[in-house]
């Protein structure tokens, strides 16, 4: 030991910095502990040093280190009495913390898709209604202008019922409906025109799971009806709405097609958002066949043959999204309407397709397979 005096000094200073920064109850006792332990504590530490002293300074020495420990033991006591006192009764609660965060779910990517859509077309000022799942032949066929052994029939694997049940409609229903268009017939059926509605819901077929079918999914069907209704009103809604869901980037086209229920019947096409457009994904730099880095493929428009032909539109460069048409007149005199008189366009889309294309997701059965970390990818 250097010098005793000195000792005591410095250990007088560590120990008010230790007190002051000493905020809880345990770090004062730990403080207490490292300074007043009997054994290996600093201040007997420190009285034994004092043996090395010069004998005739050894008294004085002692006095000074003694008034220290005593000093010490009482900031000590009084500290501790003071976060005794200031200690909170058992059992109360601190209001200060912070609270616990619940965890809360939000709704499924499919119902967060439908809702996205209605609000689109109830902005076009359509109307939303539903109807039963459980559907009789005539709803979902035969008005259709599909009568029985109509070879269009078989587009779609129809799942029957064993015996007919009634349906909340009232009918007696011999089916699950495989499409939405069922919807038209009910609607027109009970209301004149003008007409202007899309009718979301399930339907089902007998399809097997893979990658892009699942025995159930979920369709909107659309539907206006009035005076002088064109094929341009057609073009124009279906545009709108594409653009408003997928984007204003996105090429639309129209291509002809057939639907029994619409005369003349179109698909509606968005340009491939994977390739934009071009049908075959852009080479890697430095790996472009032609050597000439940055410049556009030689024929941009088709690359059918899959080398290198983008996976997601099939080298087409189109991705289809919902059929669509002018209603058929034989829709309208089923129902009773003026074919003469009346015109209308309808289209229908399914909706997990459209969550497909819309957030790249390559297997429809993960929507329905509940698994949390993938539906939590879809916020609001
Ligand atoms: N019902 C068709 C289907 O399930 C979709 C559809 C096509 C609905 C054309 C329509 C339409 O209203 O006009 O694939």
């Amino acid at each position: 030991m250097a010098d005793p005096g000195q000792a005591l000094t410095s250990l007088r200073q560590q120990f008010e910095q230790e007190l002051t920064g000493a905020r809880t109850e345990s770090d004062l006792r730990g403080v207490r502990d490292r300074y007043l332990a009997r054994k290996g504590g600093l201040v007997s530490g420190l009285l034994k040093s004092l043996g090395s002293a010069p004998i005739e300074e050894r008294p004085r020495l002692g006095q000074l280190a003694n008034t220290l420990k005593a000093e010490i033991e009482a900031a000590l006591t009084a500290r501790l009495e003071a976060a005794a006192q200031a200690r909170p009764p058992k059992g109360t609660v601190d209001v200060t913390l912070p609270g616990r965060q619940p965890v809360i779910g939000h709704r499924h990517p499919l119902s967060l898709l439908r809702e996205r859509i209605e609000g689109i077309f109830t902005r076009f000022g359509f109307l939303v209604i539903e109807g039963p799942e459980l559907e009789d032949d005539y709803h979902n066929f035969e008005a259709l202008n599909m009568p029985p052994e109509h070879p269009a029939r078989d587009m779609q694997d129809t799942l029957y019922l064993s015996s007919p049940v009634r349906s909340l409609a009232g009918t007696a229903a011999t089916l699950l409906r495989t499409h939405t268009s069922g919807m038209q017939i009910r609607y027109m059926e009970r209301n004149s025109p003008p007409v202007r509605l899309i009718a979301p819901g399930r339907v089902y077929r007998r399809d097997q799971f893979d990658l892009t079918h699942t025995p159930m999914f979920t369709q909107v069907e659309g539907l206006v009806v009035g005076e002088g209704v064109s094929l341009a009103d057609l073009k124009g809604i279906l545009t709108a709405f594409a653009r408003e869901l997928f984007g204003d980037a996105r090429q639309v086209r129209l291509r002809p097609s057939f639907f029994p229920y619409t005369e003349p019947s179109a698909e509606l096409d968005i340009s491939c958002a994977a390739c934009g457009g071009r049908g075959r994904l852009a080479p890697k730099p430095g790996m472009n066949p032609s050597g000439a880095a940055g410049l556009a493929a030689p024929n941009p428009g088709m690359d059918p043959s899959g080398a290198g032909g983008c996976p997601m539109c099939k080298g087409t460069g189109w991705i289809e999204v919902l059929g669509s048409g002018m209603v058929h007149p034989a829709v309208f005199e089923a129902v009773g309407y003026d074919p003469e008189r009346f015109t209308g366009f309808a289209f229908g889309m399914g909706i997990e397709r459209i969550a497909l294309l819309k957030w790249g997701v390559e297997d429809i059965r993960l929507f329905y397979e509940n698994d949390l970390r993938f539906l939590e990818q879809f916020r609001p």
